[in-house]
């Protein structure tokens, strides 16, 4: 007697609780992944992926997701990190290219986005002041604290190694990063690089970076 009224909700609430168990299951899955992955990040990210200067390798700790996600899928594409004489993206070209599949690649980059950023030591020294009016260029995109904005896939610069920054520039400057028209942000930015005369200017907009909060 009870038999056909059972069932007309046991089914449902069977595929209910199977469909929330598995999504319960897909997330913890997902971060455990995301940090088996990242050891293999370790060896030249370091082991809270603060970055490690001697290998050229920026920190990535809390760096927003979707920027994580675009650079992997450059580097995977061959888009950034194909130039000879970009050493550094030459060696993390291939890291890239070891993630399986893309849900590992966005498994890795939400566990690399979930850490603590890493604390900043000044390393260089320009002229903050200097750089305050060559940053008002860079405002648009990269936002008015650093803080970057998705919709211009522009990353935030505020709290990034300054080293990094300087070097990057550089790269861009001269168009060792910028010269794929595969990668056209980052054709953008080695235009954007002309409003910075030389190494000093370069110093200098660092500098102010610095100042920034994170
Ligand atoms: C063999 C060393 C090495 C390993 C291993 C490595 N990387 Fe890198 N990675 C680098 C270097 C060097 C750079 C800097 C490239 C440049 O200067 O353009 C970099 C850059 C990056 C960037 C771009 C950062 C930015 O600000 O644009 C991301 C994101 C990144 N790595 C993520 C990862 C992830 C995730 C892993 C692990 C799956 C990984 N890397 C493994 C060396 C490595
Ligand atoms: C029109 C928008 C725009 C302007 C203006 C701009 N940028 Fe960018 N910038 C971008 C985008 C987009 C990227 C991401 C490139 C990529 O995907 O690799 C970027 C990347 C960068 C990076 C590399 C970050 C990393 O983690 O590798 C640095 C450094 C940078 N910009 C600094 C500057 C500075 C300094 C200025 C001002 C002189 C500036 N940008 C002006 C859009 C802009």
């Amino acid at each position: 007697m009870t038999r056909p009224r059972a069932s007309s909700w046991i089914l449902p609430t069977l595929v209910l609780g199977l469909a929330l168990s598995g999504c319960q299951l897909g997330t913890a899955s997902v971060a455990i992944r995301g940090k088996e992955l990242f050891q293999t990040c370790v060896p030249c990210h370091g082991p809270a992926g603060a970055g490690r200067h001697e290998v050229g390798a920026p920190g990535i700790a809390g760096m927003s997701d979707w920027y994580i996600q675009q650079e992997l899928r450059k580097f995977v594409s061959g888009a950034r990190g194909t130039n000879f004489d970009d050493l550094e993206g030459m060696h993390m070209q291939p890291m890239a290219l070891s993630l399986a599949s893309d849900d590992d690649l966005k498994a890795v980059s939400q566990y690399v986005s979930s850490l603590p950023q890493p604390r900043r030591i000044a390393t260089i020294h320009g002229d903050a002041q200097a750089g305050q009016a060559l940053y008002a260029t860079c405002i648009a995109c990269h936002g008015v604290n650093g803080q970057g904005n998705e919709a211009m896939k522009a990353p935030r610069l505020a709290g990034v190694k300054d080293w990094y920054l300087v070097g990057t520039l550089k790269k861009f400057k001269s168009g060792v990063r910028g010269s794929n028209p595969a990668d056209p942000e980052d054709v953008m930015m080695h235009s954007m690089t002309a409003t910075l005369a030389d190494d000093k200017a370069i110093q200098d907009v660092v500098a102010y970076i610095e100042t920034l909060k994170p």
